[in-house]
């Protein structure tokens, strides 16, 4: 499974690209406007594709198909990696059909239901976006969406990524890797998660005791 940056943080997305940790980023109006501060949005959008060697999906704001197809077309010539993020409305099936006609990948987001997930993939969209932890917030099983999306894709070969979103901690990312879903995006905090066990922490400092006991006896013994 591919791993995604759900966020706009620039040394965040450094460093888990320079820790080989990433596949590509995902953006939306609220991570840009939490992190990009006084800086236009593109050129925090330009500056995540140059730090990153894999698609950085970026949100069109438009809600009308003409708007989308029009903002998502300015949004491709940013980078040659970006992707553009349609939400999944009746205008966004023709937004996401008129840019994939123009050889721009689409990321329809904001999908709640595994039918969803079977249009975007009809409309052509590269990836679709179910949103696990806000299913789970209001007591729905996310996980069954992922499920019935993978075995409906995969029924009818419907090449279209499954990308879990809205990941909220470790066991979602467990999870979705285990049913099949092609991209799990994580904010910073669950992608370091990932990296914690209470094990490691102890018995890292087991070691380094052990070894501080061996060099203290060799100073003695010299
Ligand atoms: O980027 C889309 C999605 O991952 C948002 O997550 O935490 O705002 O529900 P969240």
């Amino acid at each position: 499974m591919k791993i995604f940056l759900d966020t706009a943080d620039l040394s965040d997305i450094r460093w888990a690209s320079q820790a080989g940790l990433i596949d590509g980023v995902t953006t939306n109006p609220t991570l840009l406007s939490k992190h990009a501060g006084d800086v236009d949005p593109q050129d925090v959008l330009q500056e995540i594709c140059s730090l990153v060697d894999g698609p950085v999906s970026a949100e069109v704001v438009a809600v009308d198909a003409d708007g989308m197809y029009g903002e998502g077309r300015e949004l491709a010539k940013l980078a040659d990696n970006i992707v553009v993020k349609i939400p999944m409305l009746e205008d966004g099936m023709l937004a996401t059909r008129r840019l994939v006609a123009d050889g721009v990948k689409v990321n329809v987001t904001l999908a709640f239901s595994s039918v969803q997930c079977l249009l975007a993939a009809k409309a052509g969209a590269t990836y679709v976006s179910p949103f696990l932890g806000r299913l789970d917030d209001i007591g729905h099983d996310a996980m069954e969406i992922v499920r019935e999306a993978r075995q409906m894709f995969d029924n009818f070969g419907l090449e279209t990524e499954i990308l879990a979103a809205s990941i909220r901690h470790p066991r979602h990312v467990a999870e979705a890797a285990l049913i099949g879903a092609d991209v799990a995006t994580m904010p910073t905090a669950v992608l370091k998660k990932l990296l914690l066990h209470p094990l490691t922490d102890r018995g890292l400092d087991q070691f380094l005791n052990d070894w501080s006991k061996l060099v203290a006896r060799a100073k003695v013994n010299a």
